[in-house]
């Protein structure tokens, strides 16, 4: 390179610049040849400077520049130059200077690239991916890899000022129940052993706590071999915290104050705390979902005492076998029309599976008008319930009957179907952040036919809840937590089992007969005999906090190389064949499914 050092960089020099001679060095973005003078937009990671060459400030440059094509990587030396005013652009921090380019050296030319590097992009996504590196060139890419590494070093100065070390867990490691597929690396030097490689690092701060480090957090690559969503990828990265002698309180604080610092320093906006806490019992029953998205509004109103007194006999009839009648308050929403609500009704029939869609406007002169007729359903009862759901004129109100939990299931589904169709949701990037507290300990797996943990089997039951275990084990509450964000989960923990005899009740009961929990979890039993310190902690989706801090919809858009929903990347084609030989010397005969075939 002729001229060394880059002096600047493309997004750096302002006015007081003005008379200095620079080298910049970057990407063409554009050329632009005006009457004898070319125009070139350079680019890197930091801005856009415009250079100029013209035949006045150097014939061999200006001649040079016309080879110029786009994503050309060049150097260039020459002075910086106020812009005449008409040319300045005030949408650039650059924009009221240019450079007047003295020499030119091309570094390295470019074919044309499959897309425009520019944030305005139309290319598929399967084309982006391919060509990742051209992606990453974009500024809305590179700003979202910055932001991710901020979060990463706020977080990692926020923990550690705090008296939690860094401390890195193998991955090559043996199964941990999280509830997903492992992905197994199969070891050489022990024939038919594997590896697994860890869903999360959780038996591990486990024992880093029984070690009496008393404080440890990583940001850890996890793998599951699960299906994939938009929010969901085959290798993430946790923020992963463990504290000793802690309580849930202790750690609702800590993580608190972690989003309120990361919500601060990234997006400028102050979080308020404490976050609004709901059970579980009752985010399902006020929200339908376990995750709800608060932004809305709109809970669930249960409307059984009245469907009870009322002489409409399918409303009776559910709430008399067990069932419940409960309904949502759609604001706005009595405009909407009769085709609209046929088509609702509709919906509601095959995707949430209800029997039918009870509504009622409130009309903005007073009115009632409700979907069932009078005679069935009389006036006094709909504005019993035009009442209990407060709608106001104007409003729709929304009624399904059926069995719980299904029920609030539903009318979950149906709320988030509506604030999306009738654009419920603030303007403002609002973010509802809460802690949905008491999930239970345990669920029955009609397929398995055995219970499973709901959070994972270290976690430990409320105290009180304890002698319940046994006898009456779906009553059980776990002294586990999830942070919850405008419908996602962010986050999720719990207080741990350090006691090996409740450990070995828990396993007993999931039915994990003793032998296979010495074999499996051995280790960890023993080290309970040990001295073990009363734990809890906490893991967060560090790609989806990311994904929800910048605004993304999707976590491919917050990791630089990251796996399509079949779980391939393509750009570097994983997962590929390997030479036979490696299959040999690891011990491994593939026997693949009729319809696939390997090999190129
Ligand atoms: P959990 O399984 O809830 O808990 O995981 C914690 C958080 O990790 C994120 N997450 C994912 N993000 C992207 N792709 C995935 N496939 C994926 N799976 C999970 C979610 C989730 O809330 N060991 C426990 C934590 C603990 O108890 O301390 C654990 O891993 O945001």
């Amino acid at each position: 390179m002729r001229h060394g050092y880059r002096t600047h960089t493309c997004g750096e020099l302002r006015p007081e610049h003005i008379g200095q001679e620079v080298v910049l060095q970057g990407w063409v973005q554009t050329r632009r040849d005006l009457g004898g003078v070319i125009f070139v937009d350079l680019r890197d990671r930091y801005g856009i400077t415009q250079i100029v060459f013209s035949p006045q400030d150097s014939p061999e440059a200006h001649a040079l520049a016309d080879r110029l094509r786009s994503e050309y990587v060049i150097s260039v030396r020459g002075q910086v130059a106020a812009r005449p005013p008409e040319t300045i652009n005030p949408r650039i921090p650059t924009g009221q200077i240019e450079v007047r380019v003295r020499d030119l050296e091309i570094l390295s030319r470019a074919e044309t690239p499959p897309f425009e590097i520019e944030d305005e992009l139309r290319a598929s996504e399967d084309l982006r991916l391919r060509y990742r590196y051209l992606d990453l060139r974009r500024p809305r890419m590179q700003r979202m890899l910055g932001i991710r590494h901020e979060a990463a070093l706020i977080t990692r100065l926020y923990f550690s000022q705090r008296g939690f070390w860094e401390i890195e867990t193998p991955m090559l490691t043996k199964s941990t129940p999280e509830g997903a597929r492992d992905y197994l690396v199969p070891s050489r030097l022990h024939p038919g052993k594997f590896y697994a490689l860890p869903q999360s690092p959780q038996l591990y701060k486990q024992l880093l706590m029984l070690a009496g480090m008393d404080r440890y957090f990583q940001i850890v690559r996890c793998f599951r071999d699960e299906d994939l969503r938009a929010d969901r990828q085959p290798e993430f990265t946790q923020i992963d915290v463990e504290m000793s002698f802690a309580t849930r309180e202790l750690i609702w604080e800590l993580i608190e104050g972690l989003m309120a610092e990361l919500w601060s320093r990234i997006r400028g906006q102050e979080l308020a705390r404490p976050f609004p806490r709901l059970t579980y019992e009752e985010a399902i029953r006020r929200y339908g979902s376990d995750k709800p998205d608060l932004r809305p509004g709109m809970p669930i109103v249960d409307l059984s005492a009245i469907a009870l007194e009322s002489p409409f006999r399918l409303f009776r009839q559910t709430v008399e076998s067990g069932g419940k009648v409960a309904g949502i308050a759609v604001p706005g929403g009595a405009a909407l029309g009769r085709a609209y609500m046929d088509r609702l009704t509709e919906y509601v029939r095959r995707e949430l599976g209800a029997g039918g869609l009870v509504y009622i406007r409130h009309l903005s002169d007073g009115g009632v008008q409700c979907s069932v007729k009078t005679e069935v359903l009389p006036e006094d009862f709909v504005r019993r319930m035009v009442q209990a759901m407060a709608l106001h004129p104007g409003d729709l109100g929304l009624l399904l009957a059926g069995p719980v939990p299904h029920l609030y299931r539903q009318l979950g589904a149906l709320r988030l179907h509506m604030a999306q169709a009738c654009e419920l949701y603030p303007r403002q990037e609002t973010y509802a952040f809460l802690w949905v507290v008491d999930f239970p300990l345990l669920e029955w797996d009609e397929e398995e036919r055995r219970w499973v943990a709901v959070h994972h089997p270290f976690t430990a039951p409320h105290p009180e809840d304890e002698p319940l275990l046994e006898s009456d084990p779906v009553r059980v509450r776990a002294q586990a937590y999830d942070l919850v964000l405008n419908g996602y989960e962010l986050g999720g923990g719990s207080i741990r089992i350090h006691s090996p005899e409740l450990q070995r009740r828990l396993f007993r009961l999931l039915g994990i007969p003793d032998e296979e929990a010495e074999r499996k979890f051995g280790f960890l039993l023993q080290a309970f005999r040990y001295g073990a310190p009363p734990h809890g902690g906490i893991a967060l989706g560090f790609d989806r906090l990311v994904m929800l801090l910048t605004g993304a919809s999707n976590l491919r858009e917050v990791i630089a190389f990251p796996k399509t929903q079949s779980a391939q990347e393509l750009m570097i084609g994983s997962p590929d064949v390997v030479d036979p030989r490696q299959l040999e010397e690891l011990h491994i005969r593939t026997v693949l499914p009729r319809t696939q075939t390997v090999g190129p």
